[in-house]
């Protein structure tokens, strides 16, 4: 089974865009959940646009599903982490400003800072995902740094789709034979929509879990949140 965790940042930047608490994003992640998400995610940049770092021990309140908190191990996030200890940390190596995330770890370049807070991380009872893009080379040294998964960045997956389909997964799919013989989970998440994510799902074995954001919360506008959950949960059965 893949999980379907709700990346609720879209829903963060329309509350900032006014100042006030419309729409109020802790009872959107608990409307997500009630209406069959299994997970619900959050990305606190260091500008705070979009979720900000305050959002995270009222969202650890009442998210009753698996809470997931993605970002640059930065001391800021460290500490936000440690001491709100969601169920999942993804560690990603985002630059300060940029606009999303669209590149993953070089694990064995930076294997020994990722050890140290992977460790630290787990020490805490926090389960620790690695964003890679989809390369053997990633998930061994994500292994070897003592991830207990890795979230494949599908960006590219996401483009090529409509471009050359049948080549699209082709690596991911390799990796997630690699993850399975190694013993490391997979998640995966960057612009995966209605049209891709079945395609997706079928063509990674083992998929753990997506987090999906901006597709999803655009959809919702047409056909309502609770709908469009449904839907992509769909692709995933
Ligand atoms: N995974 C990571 C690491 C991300 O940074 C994002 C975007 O915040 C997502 C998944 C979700 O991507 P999208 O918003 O395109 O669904």
């Amino acid at each position: 089974m893949t999980k379907l965790s709700v990346n609720i940042n879209k829903v963060a930047l329309i509350r900032n865009s006014r100042g006030g608490n419309l729409p109020d994003l802790v009872q959107v992640a608990m409307d997500c959940e009630e209406y069959g998400a299994q997970g619900i995610t959050v990305h606190p940049r260091p500008d705070q646009r979009h979720v900000r770092y305050d959002d995270v021990p009222q969202l650890k309140a009442v998210v009753k599903t698996e809470f997931n908190v993605e970002g640059n191990p930065t001391p800021d996030f460290m500490k936000l982490v440690l001491e709100n200890k969601p169920h999942q940390a993804t560690l990603v190596p985002d630059a300060p400003g940029v606009l999303t995330s669209d590149q993953g770890w070089d694990t064995v370049a930076h294997a020994s800072f990722l050890k140290e807070v992977v460790s630290a991380l787990k020490a805490a009872g926090i389960r620790v995902s690695l964003f890679v893009d989809a390369e053997e080379r990633w998930v061994e040294g994500a292994k070897a740094v003592g991830a207990d998964r890795v979230e494949f960045y599908t960006g590219g997956f996401a483009n090529d789709f409509y471009k050359k389909k049948e080549k699209s997964a082709e690596s991911h799919h390799r990796c997630a034979i690699l993850a399975s013989q190694i013993g490391i989970g997979i998640n995966a998440g960057h612009d995966l929509n209605l049209e891709n994510l079945r395609y997706y799902k079928e063509n990674v074995p083992g998929l753990l879990e997506v987090s999906i954001g901006h597709a999803l919360i655009s959809d919702s506008l047409y056909f309502g949140l609770g709908n469009t959950i449904q839907m992509y949960l769909r692709q995933l059965r």
